[in-house]
C-alpha cells in the first residue's frame, strides 16, 4: 500500500537526504511503496530532489510551501488530502537558523526564526496530527536540534526556538500515545548543510553529513509497528563543535 509522506524543507540538506533514502529504501523493499510530499519554498530544489527520487522508483509531488504562511501551510495539508486520501508520516524538517551574538539580534531575525520554526512547524503539526488522531494511525518526526537542550553564545533565537519545538514534542506526545501515533524527536549536533553557509575545510571535518541522519530516520520509520523510536540524539564523534 503507498504510504504519503510530507517531508518539509526537503529541497536541501537534511530533508533532501531524507527524501532521497526514502525513495532509496523502496529498492531493497518493494512492500513499500512511498509517495513523497516534497515542500519548501523553492520549487527548483524540489524538482531536482524529485527527479533523484523518482529514480529509485518513488513517486513523488512537489508542492512549493511556505510553512511561515498559514495559508500555505493549510494549502499543503487540504492539497494533500485532495489528492491522497490521507497522510503516514510527516517529517518538521523546515527550519531556519540565524547565528549572532546576543546583542546583534534584530526584532527581523526574531519574527524570520520563530514564523518558521514555531509558529509554521506548530500548525503544520496540529492539522497533520488531526488527520492521524482520526485514522488511528501515522509518524510526526521533528528534527530539532542537539540546540533543543544545550545552549550556544551564537544561538539565542535558534535555541529558543528549538527549546520551543521540544515542548510541541513532549505536549503532543501526551496525544499521541493515545491513539497509536508514533512521534520522534531527532536532535542533531552539527550536519555540513547549506544551513552553515560557507565553513573552512578544518570545520567540515568536525561535523556529520546529511545521510548521518537521514538514515536513522528512515530506519525509525520502517520499525515495527509495535515499536516506537521516541528519540535520536545524533552527534559527531568529538562532539559538539559550536560555541
Ligand atoms: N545543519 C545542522 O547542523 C543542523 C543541526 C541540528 C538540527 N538541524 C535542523 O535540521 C533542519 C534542516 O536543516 P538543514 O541544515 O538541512 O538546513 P538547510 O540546508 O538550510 O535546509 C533547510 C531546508 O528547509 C527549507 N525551509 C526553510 N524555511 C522554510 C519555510 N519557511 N518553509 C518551507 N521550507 C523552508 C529550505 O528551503 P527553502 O529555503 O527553499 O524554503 C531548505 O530546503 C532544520 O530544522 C535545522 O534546524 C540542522
Amino acid at each position: 500500500m503507498r504510504e504519503i509522506i510530507i517531508i518539509t524543507g526537503a529541497g536541501k540538506g537534511i530533508g533532501k537526504s531524507i527524501a532521497l533514502d526514502f525513495a532509496k529504501a523502496r529498492v531493497n523493499n518493494h512492500n513499500f511503496q512511498p509517495l513523497l510530499i516534497l515542500a519548501s519554498r523553492t520549487a527548483s530544489d524540489l524538482e531536482t530532489v524529485a527527479t533523484q527520487c523518482r529514480s529509485y522508483g518513488a513517486e513523488t509531488d512537489c508542492i512549493q510551501t511556505d510553512i511561515a504562511d498559514m495559508t500555505e501551510v493549510d494549502r499543503l495539508v487540504t492539497t494533500t488530502m485532495e489528492r491522497y486520501g490521507t497522510i503516514d508520516c510527516l517529517v518538521n524538517n523546515a527550519g531556519v537558523g540565524r547565528f549572532k551574538a546576543l546583542a546583534e539580534m534584530t526584532e527581523e531575525d526574531f519574527d524570520y526564526t520563530m514564523a518558521t520554526n514555531l509558529k509554521g512547524t506548530f500548525f503544520l503539526t496540529q492539522k497533520v496530527f488531526a488527520v492521524m488522531e482520526k485514522k488511528r494511525s501515522g509518524h510526526i518526526f521533528f528534527i530539532t536540534s542537539i540546540a533543543a537542550e544545550t545552549t550556544f553564545k551564537s544561538s539565542s533565537l535558534y535555541s529558543m526556538s528549538k527549546f520551543g519545538q521540544k515542548g510541541l514534542v513532549e505536549t503532543i506526545r501526551l496525544y499521541a500515545r493515545a491513539c497509536n501515533v508514533k512521534i520522534t524527536n531527532v536532535m542533531p549536533g552539527a550536519v555540513y548543510t547549506p544551513m552553515w553557509g560557507e565553513v573552512p575545510d578544518t570545520l567540515t571535518n568536525l561535523m556529520m553529513m546529511p545521510e548521518d541522519i537521514s538514515a536513522p530516520v528512515v530506519h525509525a520509520y520502517l520499525t515495527a509497528e509495535r515499536t516506537s523510536i521516541e528519540e535520536l540524539v545524533i552527534r559527531p564523534v568529538g562532539g559538539d563543535i559550536a560555541e
